[in-house]
């Protein structure tokens, strides 16, 4: 939306009338089924990788929403084409002798732009990437992406903020990453491929996204074993040439109506979604009284009685992803007991709390903890969607909130899910998206 501004007047996006805003009224029993679209954070990377060689790549099962439309940018700014030819599939064309800039006004606007830094520099001897800065999330740096590349031979230096790396060749070598950073294993694993010999990540983030990307790289010619443990082999290989692949679903996405369900009750067929890739979570809310079940068409989730609250801490994968967590704390206001939350990813990622306090929500933050003592309904408000999980997280929670529940700034969930209100208009939610 164009913000038009004059000077000592404030800007007309303030004004509820010019607002997008979603309305949620109290919902449920929901039912029926949704279809799950292709994983966000694979899509991106998968994205980024087709940097890596010219020719002509298509991604199916590519969701549209803004960053994926935001990573399209970036790859036209280094001189691609990206189109999407249907529904759900872009055409990639990476004509060879792209620019190797990641532009600030691109970067700061999606921060996993910065996955194109390794691939780039591996092919091109030399990349140029706009220091993402931090979030709503706290900081969020870099140094574990640029401590692997450096161990593979690339220089860097930071001036004006963008950060430069060169290299004369890459040469395969064994990283042991102080945290799975997601990031920086795909970062390295993409500059890997291309590199001179054995490169060995330890300590890897093992995400199901990650081996989506190790299943593209190996079907472009890389070699890379061991993607979804904690040690990658990745052999450099001369030559790599563009293919067609499928994107995993989106688990966060799922776990989205499988707490939406949760917390209005009812039974919910999540079309598509992939129930190994989501153990932990399906765990836990088992503990909490829903009922889960993997059925052939992807994961069946049921709803009868009140939530029972537990404990949970977020870890990176297998562990309780810190992107479920909004859900799980949406869900945990509305059952009976206490339940207390840690965060071990994000230190800032508690921010939206204040929004489902709003709500009636009784929620004490402590450092990286979260005490919830449930409620028995919350209460309808205008709240703020900080972030794509936060928003979705309040859209869910206002489904047992008595009246109204205004969500502003619902561009920030458009980010990452493609038709939420749509989803859960369909099975039966009192939502609608005023623009
Ligand atoms: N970290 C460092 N140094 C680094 C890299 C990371 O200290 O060089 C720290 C981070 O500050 C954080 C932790 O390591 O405390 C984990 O960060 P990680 O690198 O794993 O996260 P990311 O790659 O930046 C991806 C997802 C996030 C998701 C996290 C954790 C994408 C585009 N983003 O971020 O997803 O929360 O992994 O699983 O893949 C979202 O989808 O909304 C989202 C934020």
């Amino acid at each position: 939306m164009k913000h038009l501004c004059f000077e000592g007047i404030s800007t007309l996006s303030e004004h509820n009338w010019i607002m997008d805003r979603i309305l949620v009224r109290p919902s449920g029993p929901l039912s029926g089924d949704v279809t799950i679209k292709g994983a966000k954070n694979s899509a991106l990377k998968l994205m980024a990788a087709c940097t890596l060689t010219e020719g002509t790549f298509r991604l199916n099962n590519v969701p549209d929403i803004t960053d994926v439309r935001l990573m399209s940018e970036l790859l036209g700014s280094l001189g691609m084409t990206v189109e999407r030819i249907s529904e759900n599939t872009l055409e990639i064309v990476n004509p060879g002798n792209l620019t190797p800039e990641a532009p600030y006004e691109l970067v700061e606007k999606m921060r996993a732009s910065i996955v194109v830094l390794g691939p780039l520099l591996a092919t091109y001897g030399k990349a140029k990437v706009a220091l993402p800065g931090g979030d709503d999330f706290g900081p969020r740096p870099i140094d574990m992406h640029l401590r692997g590349l450096e161990t593979l031979g690339a220089k860097f230096h930071s001036q004006h903020g963008y950060i430069e790396g060169n290299c004369e060749g890459l040469t395969g070598a064994r990283i042991v990453l102080e945290f799975p950073s997601v990031g920086a294993t795909e970062n390295v694993m993409m500059a890997a491929v291309r590199a001179k010999g054995e490169t060995t990540i330890e300590n890897a983030a093992r995400e199901p996204e990650i081996a989506d990307l190790a299943t593209f790289l190996n079907r472009m010619g890389g070699n890379v074993l061991g993607a979804g443990t904690s040690t990658i082999v990745i052999e450099g290989v001369d030559e790599l040439v563009a293919v067609e692949h499928s994107v995993i679903p989106d688990r966060i996405e799922a776990a989205t109506y499988l707490a939406a369900t949760g917390i209005a009750g009812g039974e919910v067929n999540l079309i598509g979604a992939r129930p190994d890739h989501m153990d932990m979570l399906c765990q836990k809310v088992g503990e909490m009284g829903m009922r889960i079940s993997a059925d052939p068409n992807g994961l069946w989730v049921m709803c009868n009685k009140d939530l029972q609250s537990v404990d949970l801490a977020t870890l990176p994968y297998p562990g309780i992803a810190t992107d479920y967590k909004p859900f799980l704390v949406s869900m945990l206001t509305v059952a009976s007991g206490v339940g207390i939350v840690t965060e071990n990813l994000f230190s800032g990622r508690f921010r939206y709390v204040d929004e489902l306090i709003r709500m009636g929500a009784d929620i004490r933050t402590e450092g990286h903890h979260a005490v919830i003592r449930g409620v028995n309904r919350l209460s309808g408000a205008p709240v703020r969607a900080h972030d794509i999980r936060a928003g979705a997280a309040l859209v869910i929670a206002a489904l047992k909130a008595d009246g109204e529940t205004e969500i502003r700034d619902p561009e920030h969930i458009d980010r990452g899910y493609e038709g939420l209100v749509e989803n859960l208009s369909s099975l039966g939610a009192d939502i609608q998206r005023l623009s």
